[in-house]
């Protein structure tokens, strides 16, 4: 008999002795290079003297991220205190919570902003086609962010890229078929870890034009982009203005008015950056305005007196349902407390973060040049020594003079400084439009299959683990806004 430990031996030495020893040298050298390239910057924090939860080869502390982003910095907030460094791989990534260091990381550079009030009649037109499909459904159990996706869709789509498209009836519609597919993007695709483990392998996948979108995508709106030129050329557009458009004259004019009024020269856009922006503003405006909406929807069905308290302001502003105006709602006092609370609670965004492009000293730390800078969102508008009781919907904490009390580095659901979010007047509007819609036509109820309270899931925005399912019931009577109960301070 011979033992089984005799014959592993036996076939490890033949399997030692089939490969030549250049080859051994080679692999051996391969897996020591390797070792030391998954390795090497986890030292970046031990040296910086920054405490931070261990990383793992690699991967650094991405696998820790199973419960979501959010609840993982909420866990290292609590544990470390107001600075602390964690991987992304091999990124390192210095978090900070303090909201004097979060002014200085964030208000440095210049961007512009997108003007919105042009927009109105676009989302005007939509919060109709949204409350037409909502009457069909009335009473019925739906996950809400389907409705509410498409209601973004239709709005963003139509304002970046100067189409009418109408995804709540027509899914079929080439355009909303794109924008799908283009929204199909994932962190676990394989080329997007490939680049992010390796991103020197980025010309190489550029050179044999492998891209993150499919081509078929790229190629459909590159054809819409030519397509709208040409017309434009012609001279034939509409009155319309929009992302698409606006870019689009810049490209010709070639000319730009600085902040004094003076003509200069101005480095017109190529048509791939015309494309890439108008794709990044449907990524970037998409989702966000969808699930914050969803969101809300879950935050008045869960609370009826507060759902109730904003109706009357919604009713007192627009009786008998008169048209809805710009200026009409975005000075509607509760709607902006309720909006406001529901980005505290549930920031899409999770995280915004900067890069530090010289090195630089931070609250006593010194921050080498190349470090990304990371403000966590969720777990800073969860900090109960900020917020008490943070897991509770309270409007109240949004009055003017609760706001006033606060420092507001403390709450920066859009990011902050030159380089926070372009689209956020846009979104608040948004979102604003649709509710009134909404509370003008409906009452947004729980139904046996809502999950309360509700579980975050691990997606890279923040979006609930399983679908909010709502219904709407259509209002009979309208109520009475009684606005000194309504503003209370904490
Ligand atoms: C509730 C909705 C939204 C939320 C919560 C949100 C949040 C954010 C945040 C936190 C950032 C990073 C800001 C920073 O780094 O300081 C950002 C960036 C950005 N957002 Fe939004 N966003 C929303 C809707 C939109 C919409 C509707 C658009 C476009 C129509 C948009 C376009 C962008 C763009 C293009 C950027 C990148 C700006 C840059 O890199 O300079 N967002 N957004």
């Amino acid at each position: 008999m011979v033992r089984a430990s005799q014959v592993n031996g036996d076939m490890a030495l033949t399997f030692v002795g089939f490969l030549s020893p250049t080859t051994w040298v080679l692999i051996i050298t391969t897996f020591v290079l390797f070792a030391i390239y998954s390795i090497w910057p986890y030292t970046v924090f031990k040296k910086m003297g920054v405490p931070g939860p261990m990383p793992i080869p690699c991967f650094g502390n991405l696998l820790q991220y199973r419960k979501g982003r959010g609840q993982f910095d909420e866990k290292c907030h609590k544990r470390y205190g107001k600075i602390w460094g964690i991987y992304e791989g091999r990124y390192p990534m210095l978090m900070v919570t303090d909201p004097e260091i979060v002014k200085t990381v964030l208000v440095k550079e210049f961007y512009t902003t997108f003007s919105n009030r042009r927009m109105a009649p676009i989302i005007k037109y939509y919060t109709n086609v949204l409350v037409e499909h909502l009457r069909k459904r009335e009473s019925q159990t739906l996950q809400v962010k389907k409705v509410f996706g498409s209601y973004s869709m239709d709005v963003i789509t139509s304002a970046a890229f100067s189409t009418e498209v109408d995804s709540l009836n027509n899914e079929n519609d080439p355009f909303i078929h794109n924008v799908n597919k283009l929204m199909k993007f994932s962190f676990f695709s394989p080329i997007f870890l490939l680049i992010f483990l390796f991103p020197v392998s980025m010309p190489v996948l550029r050179f044999f034009n492998i891209f993150m979108f499919p081509s078929s995508v790229l190629h459909f709106f590159n054809s819409n982009l030519q397509r709208m030129k040409k017309a434009r050329m012609k001279g034939k557009h509409s009155d319309r203005v929009d992302f698409l458009q606006m870019m689009i004259n810049f490209q010709i004019s070639e000319t730009v008015k600085n902040e004094q009024g003076t003509v200069i020269p101005y480095k017109s856009l190529t048509d791939n950056e015309i494309q890439a922006q108008a794709m990044i503003f449907i990524l970037a405006g998409t989702e966000t305005t969808a699930n914050t909406l969803s969101y809300v929807a879950y935050n008045l069905a869960v609370h009826p007196d507060i759902q109730r308290k904003l109706q009357a302001e919604i009713d007192e502003a627009f009786p008998k349902k008169s048209e809805l105006t710009y200026e009409g709602v975005m000075t509607l006092q509760y709607l902006d407390m309720v909006t406001s609370e529901t980005l505290r609670m549930f920031p899409v965004a999770v995280r915004v973060n900067r890069v530090c492009k010289r090195s630089t000293e931070l609250g006593g730390l010194h921050v080498p040049r190349g470090i990304s800078i990371n403000v966590p969102l969720f777990a800073m508008h969860r900090d109960p020594s900020i917020w008490p009781e943070p897991e509770e919907f309270r409007p109240e904490r949004f009055t003017k003079e609760a706001k006033e009390d606060r420092n507001p580095y403390t709450y920066l659901p859009f990011g902050a400084g030159p380089r926070n979010c372009i689209g956020m007047r846009f979104a608040l509007m948004h979102i604003k439009m649709g509710l009134v819609a909404l509370m003008q036509e409906f009452n947004i109820r729980t139904t046996p299959e809502t999950e309360i309270p509700l579980e975050i899931g691990q997606a890279a925005l923040l979006a609930p683990k399983n679908p909010i399912k709502l219904k709407f019931e259509r209002r009979e009577q309208h109520v009475k806004f009684a606005p000194k109960d309504s503003v209370k301070s904490e």
